[in-house]
């Protein structure tokens, strides 16, 4: 008999980015000296940056990154079957939990592409990022039986799915993925870099730049 998954999610994991991390750590703590309140978003707790547009990353220490997200995210639309078409990065933001900081579950409405970078990662407990499957779908397993019932790890069977962080590590995903952080359990500082991503088509290459 044959199997088929349909309409997988994906969930793209780039390991040792190779970004030089220490100058792009001491620049977000310049950037949280400078502006102590940030923002609150999904944050409860924590502190999160105010968006970094692309244009403000093409001059300061962020570059290398921005750049390294670029080349994960056409690795990632090309295997998702996106064909002459461009991408920016909409928005980027520093994100810095420490002990029992998380974030609530949310999406990233408004673009295509979605990731985290791991800056700077505690040795232990600071909290995985997971990843919810729509609840629609959820509720079908929950109809008849309880987590006892079913390999609750199974591909095919878990309603959410986490991933544990590690430095110089890159995720994206699709914007409409809802995800949420767990509670930092370290007293160190757990520093991530979120951004969102738009696609655009080069059919008018005059209007859309190619890559
Ligand atoms: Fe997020």
């Amino acid at each position: 008999m044959n199997t088929q998954l349909l309409f997988p999610t994906p969930l793209w994991t780039q390991k040792e980015c190779g970004v030089d991390r220490q100058p792009i750590i001491d620049f977000v703590h310049y950037v949280q000296k400078e502006d102590p309140d940030g923002r609150r978003a999904s944050n409860a707790g924590g502190w999160q940056s105010w968006d970094f547009v692309d244009h403000v990353m093409l001059d300061n220490p962020l570059k290398p990154l921005r750049d390294k997200i670029l080349e994960c995210a056409y690795y990632a639309a090309d295997q998702w079957g996106f064909q002459q078409y461009s991408l920016k990065i909409l928005n980027l933001w520093i994100n810095v939990n420490k002990k029992g900081h998380f974030n609530h579950m949310h999406t990233h409405a408004g673009s295509i592409l979605s990731g985290v970078y791991y800056l700077k990662i505690p040795s232990c407990c600071c909290g995985n990022i997971t990843f919810h499957q729509d609840f629609n779908q959820g509720m079908m397993k929950e109809s008849w039986g309880c987590a006892a019932n079913f390999s609750r790890y199974e591909d095919m069977n878990e309603i959410e799915h986490d991933e544990y962080p590690a430095e110089d590590t890159m995720l994206l995903f699709p914007s409409w993925l809802p995800h949420s952080v767990s509670a930092s359990s370290s007293g160190d500082e757990r520093i991530s870099i979120s951004f969102n991503i738009a696609a655009f088509s080069d059919h008018y290459h005059e209007v859309y730049p190619s890559r």
